[in-house]
């Protein structure tokens, strides 16, 4: 009698793992490129969230700021026919994935979790591949952002800018003070942040959408984008010698320790402010990049997932979809990443200043034609025009090649990648 309870209990366990592991359980081997202080604590919050459901997250993250050397690993993987089950893919690049035949499709989450209605519509169109969603969104960064120390500031005697003239006048304030002015990362992508929003400053979002959106070479190679590049050409006077190569959060840094006095970079540096333990306003200062006070460039971070035979791998992807758009997550974590929400109609209280700031921005510049999406960060061309402007960007920021003619390879460079 004990025996054969013994065995139908044993049964009943058996059945219930095989269920709970098919039909429930599965395995998500996730790759992105959050690895720096603030961004693994940002996402080792998905991974608990999913993890609370049963399912198991493999983490495959590939260092490097921007996501360039992560997306060079995912192309290889995906050549080799062993995709993971979910990226971080960004913008138009969305839909190269989608020509290939690879993505799964998740509207059938998306209806029932209305993301249609929880979303801003620049960015659901983004997300579907001929409309359908084949991507989730996770939040809305800002690029033009400045990050600065008010204590260098203070002791330097120097002015926060608001303007490029502005900026010239502080930086020289501060040099002399033996501080170094900007911190800056000598990387393609991070020169490339820089300059895209140089170009929303000297030429406002009409011609940062000619140039980094439509990619027309009259923009590229006009005196405007030659006074971008000399505008450029002069921040780098106040940089430091140890800049080649340097990390982005390596620069925040910088500016956390008082070593530097600013730095531009999107609000994923808020994330090191915050992990840091430092507060907005009284440690440190996050206000819009010099002549760039009305207008967003915005940098939309996404996952793709790819399609799947294994039923409990198709179950954890849904999951983790659903999820990224619950209130839970995107509190969580965008106040960890320095990011606002992407679901619509969150509660504003979790968030700091400059966070609420990027909130009411967001809106306001969508209203007055200032949302412009960034072309350093994957959304506004494909990869191979954005690939030209970043390579014609970082010879001209590294030799003595005149802006001039670096505004006449740009146009040229662009128009070859078309
Ligand atoms: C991503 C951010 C990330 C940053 C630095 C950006 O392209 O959108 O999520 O924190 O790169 O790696």
């Amino acid at each position: 009698m004990g025996l054969k309870l013994f065995r139908c209990c044993l049964m009943v366990m058996v059945a219930l793992c095989i269920f709970s592991t098919s039909a429930f359980g599965g395995e998500v081997e996730v790759l992105h490129w959050w690895t720096s202080g603030g961004e693994a604590k940002s996402v080792a919050v998905l991974k608990e969230l999913l993890e609370k459901e049963g399912h198991i997250w493999k983490d495959f993250a590939v260092a490097g700021g921007g996501g360039d050397a992560a997306m060079t690993v995912l192309k290889s993987r995906a050549v080799a026919g062993n995709p993971p089950t979910a990226a971080q893919v960004k913008g138009p690049q969305i839909q190269l994935w989608g020509d290939e035949g690879l993505l799964a499709n998740l509207d059938d989450v998306a209806r029932a979790e209305k993301w249609d209605e929880l979303l801003p519509k620049v960015v659901a169109d983004i997300m579907k591949y001929e409309g359908s969603y084949v991507a989730v969104p996770v939040n809305v960064h800002r690029i033009n952002w400045m990050w600065a120390n008010p204590e260098v500031f203070r002791k330097a005697g120097a002015q926060l800018p608001t303007t490029w003239e502005q900026f010239e006048v502080a930086a020289k304030k501060i040099k002399k003070a033996g501080f170094i002015p900007v911190a800056w990362g000598g990387q393609p992508w991070q020169e490339a942040t820089v300059f895209e929003i140089i170009v929303a400053a000297v030429g406002g979002p009409d011609f940062y959408r000619r140039a980094l959106v439509d990619a027309d070479a009259k923009a590229l190679s006009s005196p405007t984008m030659v006074k971008v590049l000399e505008i450029m050409k002069m921040i780098k006077q106040y940089t430091d010698k140890g800049a080649p190569g340097r990390d982005w959060n390596l620069a925040t840094a910088m500016v956390i320790q008082g070593k530097a006095a600013m730095q531009f970079m999107g609000d994923w540096a808020k994330g090191e402010f915050t992990a840091a333990g430092k507060s907005p306003g009284a440690d440190y200062i996050a206000m819009p990049a010099p002549g760039t006070s009305n207008q967003f460039l915005f940098n939309v971070d996404s996952f793709i997932m790819f399609k799947q035979k294994d039923p409990g791998a198709k179950e954890a992807q849904k999951a983790m979809a659903r999820l990224i758009l619950q209130p839970e997550f995107q509190k969580v974590f965008n106040v960890n990443k320095g990011s606002i929400p992407v679901r619509l109609g969150m509660p504003r209280a979790p968030f700091d200043d400059p966070a609420l700031r990027a909130m009411s921005e967001f809106i306001a510049s969508a209203t007055g034609g200032g949302l412009v999406p960034s072309m350093a960060h994957e959304m506004a061309v494909f990869p191979a025009i954005r690939g030209a402007i970043l390579d014609v960007v970082t010879n001209f920021y590294n030799s003595d090649m005149s802006a001039k003619k670096a505004a006449a390879e740009l146009a040229r460079e662009v128009e070859a990648a078309m």
